[in-house]
């Protein structure tokens, strides 16, 4: 089984970026962290991030294509892109989306997600764990 982890844009910058609010970990070592776990789990692993819109949306129709599961933090994208919310639909595949911050504890606008009426699952603050809990999520969500 193939997992896409997609990430969105300025999650090249963790570590750096804000790091009260998205702690000192490193987008490497949340990959480091999610191949670990694929390899208990037995999946391939594909991670991936890009700040830009179109790739999302490429990257999503080649997991439909590829009937790969989805784990992806859009970031930015979330709150703004009916692009990626078309993709998502379009390609049917199991997705859940992950936020490393609580969405619904900060500024309005991060409130509503164009992502999370497709998505089986959301989480949310739990911190880069976050992608260790949902990937293990998406693993329970796959037809045996
Ligand atoms: C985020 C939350 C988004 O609102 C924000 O734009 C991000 C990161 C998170 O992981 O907490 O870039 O998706």
């Amino acid at each position: 089984q193939q997992v896409f982890i997609l990430n969105g844009p300025n999650l090249n910058m963790l570590g750096k970026r804000e790091p009260g609010i998205y702690g000192a970990t490193t987008l490497s070592d949340i990959e480091a962290m999610c191949r670990a776990e694929g390899e208990v789990l037995g999946v391939d692993i594909e991670f991936r991030q890009s700040n830009h819109e179109g790739d999302l949306v490429n990257w999503i129709q080649e997991a439909g294509e590829r009937r790969a599961l989805v784990l992806i933090n859009p970031a930015a994208y979330t709150h703004t892109s009916i692009a990626l919310h078309d993709a998502i639909r379009a390609a049917g595949v199991i997705l859940v989306e992950v936020h490393i911050s609580n969405i619904h504890a900060r500024e309005s606008f991060r409130h509503h997600s164009y992502v999370s009426s497709l998505a089986k699952g959301v989480l949310c603050g739990f911190g880069v764990d976050g992608y260790v809990m949902g990937l293990r999520a998406l693993i329970k969500l796959a037809p045996q």
